[in-house]
């Protein structure tokens, strides 16, 4: 099932829902901007447990998900569609939504432009493409935490290692251009400045997430994994109030010209 880094455990569902709840206003406000109109056909790329899909909903939206996870079927509110957005140009028809959405989805495919480009041609004439992405390179506590600096080694490590680019966020609208898109209409700019006692729990669960591959590419073992996670569980009570920074959540959107 593609090369996803990631998990599909129970565990990497409920850290996906728990990820969506702190992103929910960055992606209404996007959604906002965009201007959603009942009854506007939206399509949610690499739709993940479906938290995006409820909020084009809750802006009356018809809402489809595509995720190449069949299993996340049985998750989502709206119509699901087993695909593979690496692969598959026909999953749904070209030029059926109003809006085409992707969030954390351009991170996970080895080729970006080309996913970019093939959601750009299921936008309708007059409607609008919106991603956003992150850039993890932001991903740092302080005062300096060797435990952060773990976390970057291993987590950002097995993301290169595996071909991902780190900071695709900041890229978007180099692949917009490199898609043939043009230069976004606009761009979007969330961070999130947590505390170790709110954090470590996220910093927990990716870092378990990734390590089955970390450890398949010798960038950490199943000893020093534990070890990490258990002084990480510390961190969080001993320095509870050293602060966290989240990987930036960048958003870009693009409106596909009216039909002539
Ligand atoms: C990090 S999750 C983000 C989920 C959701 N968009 C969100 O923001 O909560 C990435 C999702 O993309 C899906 N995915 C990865 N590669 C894919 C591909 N080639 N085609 C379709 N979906 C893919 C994964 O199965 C996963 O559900």
């Amino acid at each position: 099932m593609s090369d996803y880094v990631m998990g599909r455990t129970a565990e990497e569902y409920e850290r996906l829902r728990r990820q969506a709840e702190v992103w929910a206003p960055a992606t209404g406000r996007l959604l906002d901007r965009a201007g959603l109109s009942p009854g506007d056909r939206c399509l949610d790329v690499g739709c993940g447990t479906g938290a995006a899909m409820d909020l084009m909903t809750a802006r009356g939206g018809v809402v489809t998900g595509i995720d190449v996870d069949a299993s996340l079927g049985a998750a989502v509110r709206g119509t699901f569609v087993a695909a593979d957005v690496e692969k598959d140009d026909d999953a749904v028809p070209a030029g059926g939504f109003e809006l085409v959405y992707g969030r954390l989805i351009l991170l996970h495919v080895g080729d970006p432009a080309a996913v970019l480009r093939r959601m750009w041609r299921w936008v309708a004439p007059g409607g609008m493409l919106v991603v956003q992405d992150y850039d993890m390179r932001a991903v740092d506590g302080y005062p300096p935490s060797s435990l952060v600096d773990e976390w970057r080694r291993v987590f950002l490590g097995a993301y290169a290692a595996a071909g991902r680019d780190v900071g695709l966020g900041a890229r978007l609208p180099a692949l917009f251009a490199e898609a043939g898109i043009g230069a976004p209409d606009g761009t979007d700019v969330t961070g999130r400045l947590g505390t170790m006692a709110d954090s470590a729990g996220m910093l927990a669960a990716t870092f378990r997430s990734i390590a089955p591959l970390a450890i398949a590419q010798g960038l950490t073992t199943e000893t020093k994994r534990d070890a990490w996670l258990s002084d990480i569980d510390t961190a969080s009570r001993v320095y509870g109030d050293h602060s966290a920074m989240w990987p930036l959540l960048i958003g870009a959107l693009k409106r596909k010209p009216a039909a002539v």
